[in-house]
């Protein structure tokens, strides 16, 4: 059974008392995050669906994602369209971020509302914003086929992981090839700042997949050293692509950096909800494996917290959970400590402080501006709630 793969019938039956934790949590208001804004209340009236309001760019972008990665050998072609394939595209989180994230920097949207004088400056920064979502997307995907490959995955968004269905070695150049077209487009915007803040991203990518391979206890049981990790792995691609939205829009370095540190917030509470739900989710919710931190001897956040409660945990860590007794063994721990309430204690402090910067923008009049802000308000409430 693909299920729980490789663990006993008791990994199962300690992970459904750890689930329990989760509930009362949606309700939970932290000490932590106490001092920063709280994200916005899920049940209001006006809230929309983020999604939907770019839903019509987020279709086109499909469609030049499709065109982007069109290979001259067809098993190459094959390989690289892999996820940019209808129906297994993900949930285009990125983009949707990216493209919310240009028009709540007052950028006007083209083809929108006829009352809108068409401009066509506005037109050309739109589609110069758009290229950023496609190359953060390109990039982001590139990520997923490589760390696949470093992860023995055999499934992806519900679907054989590519290096299952084709093999390690076309994997590797298909990432490979994604990432060159992805510099191809990043070279037309002609701009020499976001291209050495995307090429920062790339460098950040490999350095917190690398620091993931840490084999000292030192490493593995600090929770700075997996934070700042996860703001290498995770964070980091969001944050400097948003920073490059407004900074192609010429935004001053105060509203560059706000789009930067929500985009870093955002991204750090989402990595800490998949690192909860890896504990918690099922492999038919995730489409992908369940458990497959812990078994892969990755440490994260639930675990560095119940660490904290019970400090002889640390010694089953430097193990390396290699045997699936000490995976157990840790799950024991995790299910009598606060380890899953801290980590969704922290990822709602981090939702707290994206929806501060988004909060801190100049004020605008204008109501697309505002529908857009709230989206990325309503955002940073849909990352901690979600359950895959
Ligand atoms: C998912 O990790 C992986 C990443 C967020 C980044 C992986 C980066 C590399 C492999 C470096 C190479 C980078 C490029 C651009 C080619 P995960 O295993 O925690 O998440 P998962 O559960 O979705 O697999
Ligand atoms: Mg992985």
């Amino acid at each position: 059974m693909l299920l729980y793969r490789g663990f006993s019938r008791n990994s199962r039956s300690i992970l459904n008392r750890c689930q329990w934790v989760l509930l009362p949590l949606q309700h939970h208001h932290s000490i932590l995050s106490s001092t920063v804004r709280s994200p916005p209340d899920p049940t209001r009236k006006e809230q929309l669906d983020p999604f939907s309001l770019v839903a019509d760019e987020l279709s086109i972008l499909g469609n030049r994602l499709r065109s982007m990665v069109v290979a001259e050998v067809p098993k190459l072609a094959s390989a690289a369209e892999y996820f940019f394939k209808m129906g297994v595209e993900g949930k285009r989180f990125r983009p949707t971020v990216l493209l919310l994230m240009a028009t709540a920097l007052n950028v006007t949207i083209p083809e929108t509302a006829s009352d809108r004088v068409v401009d066509p400056v506005a037109t050309e920064l739109r589609t110069r914003q758009q290229r950023i979502a496609e190359i953060t997307e390109m990039i982001h995907v590139a990520s997923l086929l490589h760390d696949d490959v470093l992860d023995d995955a055999d499934t992806r968004r519900g679907i054989g992981s590519l290096n299952f269905v084709m093999g390690n070695k076309l994997a590797v150049l298909a990432g490979d090839f994604l990432l060159s077209r992805a510099c191809v487009t990043l070279a037309s915007l002609k701009n020499t700042e976001v291209v050495s803040l995307l090429a920062k991203v790339v460098e950040h990518l490999v350095t917190g997949e690398t620091m993931q391979m840490a084999t000292s206890c030192e490493q593995r049981c600090s929770m700075e050293y997996y934070l700042q990790k996860t703001y290498y792995k995770t964070a980091s691609l969001i944050s400097n692509s948003c920073k490059a939205i407004a900074l192609l829009a010429g935004q001053t370095a105060e509203v560059s950096m706000l789009a930067y540190e929500y985009g870093k917030n955002l991204g750090l509470a989402y990595q800490l909800i998949d690192d909860l739900l890896d504990f918690t989710g099922t492999s038919a919710s995730l489409g992908k494996g369940s458990l497959s931190d812990i078994r892969h001897g990755i440490v994260t956040a639930p675990i560095l917290f119940a660490i904290e409660e019970f400090p002889q945990l640390r010694s089953v860590v430097d193990r390396g959970f290699d045997n699936s007794g000490d995976v157990d063994l840790a799950l024991e721990f995790l299910a009598k400590s606060s380890g899953l309430q801290k980590t969704k204690e922290l990822a709602t402090k981090h939702a707290g402080l994206a929806a501060a910067a988004i909060d801190s923008l100049p004020e605008s009049n204008d109501e697309l501006v505002q529908k857009s802000r709230r989206a990325l308000l309503d955002l940073t409430q849909i990352v901690i709630t979600r359950i895959k």
